[in-house]
């Protein structure tokens, strides 16, 4: 079985009847959703309502009739599950590949538990050390901010779509991808830097985020717990 799927599993067991839910972006999250509309749907859970963190996975959730509000509703949410493209030691991660990041960082702040699901290939014992980090930016003057990007120390480049337009989020937003040969040697000055600047939106990191990994591998699935 898909090791996604299986962490997914795990995950949908956290989940009870009443609960407001942040809805991830991604494959992974993508399981997690399916496994969400089939409880509702058979009537093992009932009244659970969730806040998307896509167009995508609204997409997904309206298909199989899962009740979806805004975080206006709700001071808070009682659940986030969501992917994540690196986790490392301390559960900090790199979220943003499915091009989702801001919506999913806006979400997932609101919740009093976020769960993070994954298959054992995310972990890395340094964040950037597996792929790019990826950053939004707003489109006006999009090529100044990816030169800055590139003073940080990485390799920066917008992100492209195939056809060579710039890759567009749901927001509208161009996205940057940034290569840190080595992974990024603190993501907490990177974040702050990152966080400061005009013209980025909003980036990939999130750190001290996290209370659980769910990961998934070869061996079973473990989980991993904030500061244990
Ligand atoms: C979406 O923007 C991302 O943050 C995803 O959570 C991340 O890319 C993991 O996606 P997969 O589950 O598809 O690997």
């Amino acid at each position: 079985m898909d090791l996604r799927l299986q962490a997914a599993q795990r995950a949908i067991e956290e989940v009870k009847s009443g609960m407001t839910l942040g809805l991830g972006t991604g494959a992974t999250a993508g399981y997690f959703i399916d496994l969400l509309g089939e409880r509702l749907k058979s009537g093992e859970l009932r009244q659970v309502r969730g806040v998307p963190t896509s167009e995508a996975s609204a997409e997904r959730a309206r298909r199989w009739g899962i009740p979806l509000i805004s975080l206006s509703e709700v001071n808070e949410l009682d659940l986030a599950v969501d992917g994540a493209d690196e986790v490392d030691a301390q559960l900090n991660l790199i979220k943003g590949l499915g091009r989702a990041l801001l919506r999913e960082k806006i979400v997932e702040i609101h919740a009093r538990r976020f769960v993070v699901i994954v298959d054992e290939s995310k972990l890395t014992p340094r964040l950037g050390g597996k792929g790019p980090l990826p950053i939004e930016i707003v489109p006006f003057e999009a090529q100044a901010h990816v030169r800055w990007l590139n003073s940080l120390g990485c390799r920066a480049e917008l992100w492209l779509e195939t056809d060579g337009s710039p890759a567009r989020t749901d927001n509208s937003n161009y996205l940057a991808r940034c290569w840190f040969e080595g992974g990024i040697p603190d993501p907490y000055i990177l974040a702050r830097r990152l966080a400061d600047r005009p013209g980025i939106v909003e980036h990939g990191l999130f750190l001290d985020m996290a209370q659980q990994v769910i990961v998934a591998g070869q061996d079973g699935v473990r989980t991993l717990e904030r500061g244990r």
